[in-house]
């Protein structure tokens, strides 16, 4: 499974890629408010940055609802690095978008998801990424890894080749059901992603080894 980081902040990113284990990142309009970037070309800059620090996908969300604004401002963020992938909200407009990038060859993450149906639109218009919002379904006592478990069943039986992009990731408990139900791809924060290393054992395993270590070597 790939690991996505879900966040606009470049302190965040290049932590996570210095672990090693960074595919990708994946950013929307509210995460880059939260880092202040406001104008187009700050934007357009951010991503370039954004990109030179990971060697994968990057997400760079539409703004525009129509099909026409969303052609142009696609175009245009695809055009600043080949890492970047078109994110397009799942809406009708979104859903014929896609279709068009996808005959363009430029790359989509189909964002939004809350249902199956959404899911196979998604798939059926050549999106590269569809992107199942787990937390937001559980904060409405939906199941969002049942949602994320029907999409990888159905896309497999039909032979999609879309990627399921598990998004609205919280917890480190999210990523081990993500992987349980074989999800493609997690976007996680990178709280999420440091939780997987810690276990009391190997904390404690490994104070007793160099407590040994050095009773008898100082
Ligand atoms: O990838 C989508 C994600 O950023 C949404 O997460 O926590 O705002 O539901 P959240």
């Amino acid at each position: 499974m790939k690991f996505f980081l879900d966040t606009a902040n470049l302190d965040q990113i290049r932590e996570a890629n210095d672990l090693g284990v960074l595919d990708g990142v994946t950013t929307n309009p509210s995460l880059m408010a939260k880092e202040g970037i406001r104008g187009e070309e700050n934007i357009r800059n951010h991503y370039v940055e954004i990109c030179r620090i990971v060697g994968g996908d990057v997400s760079a969300e539409v703004i525009s609802t129509d099909f026409e604004g969303m052609v142009r401002e696609g175009e245009v963020l695809a055009d600043l690095d080949p890492h970047i992938v078109v994110k397009v909200p799942c809406i009708a407009d979104g859903i014929k978008a896609i279709r068009h990038f996808t005959t363009k060859g430029i790359r989509t993450n189909c964002t939004l998801v809350f249902s199956p149906g959404q899911a196979l639109l998604a798939a059926k218009a050549g999106a590269t990424y569809v992107s199942p919002f787990v937390g937001r379904l559980d904060d409405i006592s939906s199941d969002g890894i049942a949602l994320v478990a029907q999409i990888v069943k159905m896309y497999s039986y039909y032979g999609y080749s879309t990627e399921v992009l598990a998004a609205s990731i919280r917890t480190t408990q999210h990523i081990i059901q993500c992987l349980e139900v074989g999800a493609d791809v997690a976007t996680c924060p990178l709280s999420a992603i440091k939780g997987l290393l810690r276990h009391p054992l190997t904390d404690s395993g490994l104070a007793t080894f160099l407590a040994d270590y050095h009773k008898l070597n100082g």
